[in-house]
């Protein structure tokens, strides 16, 4: 057989190379509670070592075993499955859901069309549908699986604005200034959205938050009037159920009550933090989001599936048919009718992934207990790890977490505490044993952990303290440390 492409085709090749990659992916899982010293959370290389390297590797010649370009791409990649990562939002991945996220690959459904994704279209309708229903929404919520935060959170907007103004019809001309209130801690993909949507800064009013860092929703009011003032429209008002910076939660009833007061579309970005609608202990957190018009909900952040798979849920199910309006006749003969099953009437996307089943193979492997149990554990090692923290003299806490987020810093040195903190951090991504990031908090440099990782363990947040002063120390007593201080 001389036809590159046939031998490609080849079924048993794909069955051995398979067998051995799921080898390789097993031995790595199963490592992944192991306590060993050399284990790395990141192999930490520079931008430019990386390229140099891939560039080689491209010119290099054909590799006949994937596993050989598998291994590789590995031992460069972070690893979010090791105990000590501890840094962005990102989950490790429930291993059954790596198993979906192949099967789904090899069915490349299309989705946009009920044709093209008739189980797809259908898991989407019944997994949005239980989770409204965890949210506290009644039968008439309904929604679908978009492809991240970012764009879940874009498309509520342009349902908030369909409902108020006729711009996807008739464009911007002579409208008026429209404009969303969102607390300052709101993940920047609001912003971005908003502007993607021609608000322009002047459309992004930004609500001050208090020293918990949520909206400070007392001031909803006076930043109502003063744009109304100033000739604004507000569409909408978003609180967050789990800031990113912080995992704050907004407090969601007063903004619903705000909302309702002027008609204005209430959304919540829940990308992070609401899931915790399993858990009955902290679902309190959220108290109010049944009232929003429209909730977005990562299943690939607290909910460990593999990356993206957002949920957009609509309090109203039928809302969500009036974001977009187009003849697409080739697809669907009439864009007026709701039909939920062709997914493309209601999603900014055409082609997307089936990620619905991997939400649904843990629903139906494990149940909503898995969940519960997840927010629960990760929620709980924060509070632990805040603990150590308040009760050593040398770091200092921002705030007490909500959630799994925890923002904490070096304090016992006169010197510039952001450098220092910032030093502190880059030393410990560059030895690569922990990761953890930094964000700015009232112009200040925090060190900041999302515990993503349910086989973390309190060792591993003592380990990181005992590190970060190390560290600290290091930095303190060395002039040249390779980060100016
Ligand atoms: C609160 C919040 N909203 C939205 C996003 C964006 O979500 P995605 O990364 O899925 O686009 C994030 C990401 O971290 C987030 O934390």
């Amino acid at each position: 057989m001389d036809s590159i492409l046939d031998k490609a085709y080849i079924a048993e090749n794909f069955r051995k190379q398979g067998h051995a990659l799921i080898d390789m992916m097993a031995d790595y899982l199963a490592e992944a509670t192991s306590d060993k010293e050399e284990i790395q959370a990141i192999p930490w290389q520079s931008p430019e070592e990386q390229l140099s390297y891939w560039q080689q590797d491209f010119s290099k010649p054909k590799v006949s075993d994937p596993l050989e370009l598998f291994k590789d791409v590995m031992d460069h990649s972070i690893q979010v499955h090791r105990k000590r990562y501890l840094g962005h939002q990102t989950t490790p991945t429930l291993p059954v859901t790596v198993l979906s996220a192949a099967f789904t690959a090899l069915l490349n459904q299309g989705m946009g069309v009920y044709e093209m994704g008739m189980v797809g279209n259908t898991l989407e309708k019944v997994l949005t549908e239980h989770l409204a229903q965890k949210l506290g929404y009644s039968k008439e919520a309904s929604g679908f699986i978009t492809s991240g935060g970012s764009l879940g959170n874009l498309t509520a907007l342009l349902a908030a604005r369909a409902v108020a103004t006729d711009i996807w019809q008739s464009g911007y001309e002579n409208g008026k200034q429209l404009a969303v209130l969102v607390s300052e801690e709101a993940h920047y993909c609001i912003d971005r959205a908003a502007r993607i949507m021609g608000l322009g800064a002047a459309g992004i009013i930004k609500v001050p938050i208090n020293a918990r860092f949520q909206m400070r929703t007392e001031l909803l009011e006076e930043y109502y009037q003063q744009a109304l003032s100033e000739g604004k429209q507000v569409i909408s008002v978003i609180g967050c159920a789990g800031s990113t910076s912080t995992g704050s939660y907004d407090d969601l009833k007063a903004i619903a009550a705000f909302s309702k007061k002027y008609n204005l579309w209430f959304h919540v970005d829940g990308a992070h933090g609401a899931p915790a609608a399993f858990s009955p202990t902290y679902k309190h957190l959220m108290a109010g989001i049944e009232e929003a018009d429209s909730v977005v909900v990562d299943y690939h952040k607290m909910m460990m599936t593999p990356s993206l798979s957002t949920a957009l849920i609509f309090k109203r199910g039928g809302d969500a048919y009036k974001t977009f309006s187009q003849r697409a006749q080739y697809l669907w003969t009439d864009q007026n009718t709701e039909e939920w099953y062709n997914g493309g009437k209601r999603s900014f996307e055409c082609t997307k992934a089936m990620s619905a089943l991997n939400v649904y193979t843990i629903f139906r492997m494990y149940g909503d207990g898995i969940f519960k149990e997840n927010i629960e554990r990760l929620y709980g090692l924060a509070v632990s790890f805040a603990e150590k923290i308040k009760a050593n003299k040398s770091l200092d806490l921002a705030y007490e977490p909500q959630c799994n987020i925890v923002c904490f810093r070096f304090t016992a040195t006169e010197r510039d505490l952001s450098k220092i903190n910032l030093a502190i951090r880059q030393q410990l991504l560059e030895e690569g044993r922990f990761y953890i990031v930094q964000t700015v908090l009232n112009g200040e440099l925090y060190l900041r952990v999302s515990v993503m990782n349910p086989l973390s363990t309190e060792q591993e947040f003592q380990e990181l303290l005992i590190a970060v002063e190390e560290k600290a120390h290091l930095i303190l007593s060395a002039k040249d440390v390779g980060v100016d201080v």
